[in-house]
């Protein structure tokens, strides 16, 4: 691994940021009592506050970025036609160039492009690998009848196992399944790129070539999310052999090249506050997608988003390789990851691309699993701080489609999600200060009893009582 820092790269101290703030959105504190009832109100779950209760967002850094004035002029040339709008053909073309996929079909977010994607690709009772999972994207997969089958490496699992490229996929896991239930049995390898649910952990473009080259050899599909493939290709840019002279866009285009096609939720790398797709090679498989869309989205000329936003989106792609932009975001997250390593709290090693995930079950290591140590911790850090941060652990894996048994995920984690160009250094270090008396106090903090369940996705609308 290579030992630069963000700021030696640049040829100077810091990672500061490649733009300069041309308008702000007031945010306050509400006071700690009124924060309690807004919790409780809330049933301990963070996704239930109203945004207006919060102090500093951490939620998520889906559809939360700031905008460039380039993308706020962008919203003034939106092509409002229901049909062949020219801001689709400005993504279509900004998607071909940058991630290499010949076809589009539009779609309102990431999920859209799942739920298309899951139906046109999977046969019932066929496996479908990923490494690790996703909460949407297992969900469309099992809904369309696959069984979805974790493939990433073991290191993954672990919190505060240091690997260069945590989110790998484990070839031998893959291949034992092709050994065990032949290679017709699997309907394709769905590639997470910066595995959110691991940490925000990166893959190698050796194990994606590797990977292309198994699956090639057996004629399976692989399918990326590209939800954050522009971070991902900063780590390998950073972390591996033969890269650091390629720019992001090199990279990106390349690790597109080893999958089949790609789901993409353009809420995140993209810059954008909505919007999505799935891009194929295949034209077979995208006049299949182009059926589906317009029973689910919208016309394959703009899947559920306005001109606007296509147009948005195009130029959101351009700015999001751009080197310096995305050594300053990267640069930010480790900010306040390293600020909190300082201090002896337990996060999740090495630190990822878009957030810092603290390690509950070693924040709170009283409170078991079965009382949501994670989920936890989100409250309390809203109540203590007004910061909202978000649970990834026991809540969000859900129950087991086949048994309705829990999953017991081993990463049981608080994220401290952060937007993209949204907040400054000085709202970091009071997230640090701010999860830094929470750990003064940690001995004192009781777990969570959940009392309304939701079908799907429980972690969305999940209520709890403190025990
Ligand atoms: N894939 C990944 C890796 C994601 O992180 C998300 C969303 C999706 C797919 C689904 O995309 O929300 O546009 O439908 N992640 C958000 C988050 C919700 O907070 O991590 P979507």
């Amino acid at each position: 691994m290579k030992t630069k820092t963000i700021g030696q790269q640049l040829g100077r101290s810091s990672w500061a940021e490649p733009w300069k703030i041309k308008m702000v959105e007031p945010i306050h504190m509400i006071s700690r009592n009124e924060r309690a009832v807004a919790l409780e109100k809330a049933g301990y779950n963070t996704f239930l506050i109203r945004s207006e209760e919060v102090y500093i967002d951490l939620l998520t850094d889906s559809g939360t970025n700031a905008m460039s004035d380039r993308q706020w002029a962008g919203m003034m040339m939106g092509d409002e036609a229901y049909a062949g709008s020219r801001n689709f053909y400005h993504l279509e073309e900004a998607i071909q160039e940058y991630y290499g996929y010949k076809y589009v079909v539009p779609t309102h977010q990431g999920r859209g492009a799942e739920n298309i994607l899951s139906k046109i690709a999977i046969k019932t009772g066929q496996f479908v690998c990923g490494n690790m999972y996703f909460t949407t994207t297992r969900l469309h997969q099992e809904l369309a009848g696959g069984i979805f089958t974790d493939v990433i490496i073991d290191e993954a699992h672990d919190a505060q196992k240091e690997h260069p490229f945590k989110g790998n996929v484990d070839l031998r896991k893959v291949q034992k399944l092709i050994d065990e239930h032949g290679a017709a049995s699997i309907a394709y390898i769905c590639l997470a790129a910066t595995v959110n649910m691991a940490g925000g952990q990166p893959v190698s473009m050796q194990n994606a070539r590797e990977l292309h080259a198994l699956c090639k050899k057996y004629d399976i599909r692989i399918f990326l999310d590209a939800t954050r493939a522009v971070e991902n290709a900063f780590f390998i840019q950073e972390r591996e052999e033969g890269y650091a002279d390629k720019t992001l866009a090199q990279i990106l285009k390349e690790f597109c090249s080893y999958s089949d096609g790609a789901t993409m939720s353009a809420k995140k790398d993209s810059l954008a506050n909505i919007g999505g797709w799935l891009g194929l090679n295949d034209r077979g498989l995208y006049e299949e997608g182009c059926n589906l869309v317009v029973v689910y989205e919208g016309l394959q000329t703009y899947g559920g988003m306005a001109g606007r936003d296509m147009e948005v989106l195009s130029i959101g792609i351009k700015e999001s390789v751009q080197d310096d932009y995305m050594r300053s975001r990267i640069g930010q997250v480790r900010y306040l990851g390293e600020l909190l390593m300082d201090w002896g709290i337990p996060i999740t090693r090495p630190i990822g691309g878009h957030a810092v995930f603290l390690d509950a079950q070693k924040f709170y290591p009283h409170i078991p699993q079965e009382q949501f140590p994670a989920q936890t911790l989100a409250a309390d850090l809203y109540l203590e701080s007004g910061v909202r941060s978000m649970e990834r652990g026991i809540v969000s894996a859900g129950r087991k489609k086949e048994t309705g048994e829990n999953y017991h995920p081993s990463l049981e984690l608080t994220r401290l999600t952060i937007p993209r160009r949204v907040y400054t250094q000085a709202h970091m270090d009071i997230v640090a200060e701010s999860v830094k008396n929470l750990y003064d106090v940690r001995d004192q903090k009781k777990g969570l009893k959940m009392i309304f369940e939701p079908k799907y996705l429980r972690f969305f609308q999940a209520r709890f009582e403190r025990l």
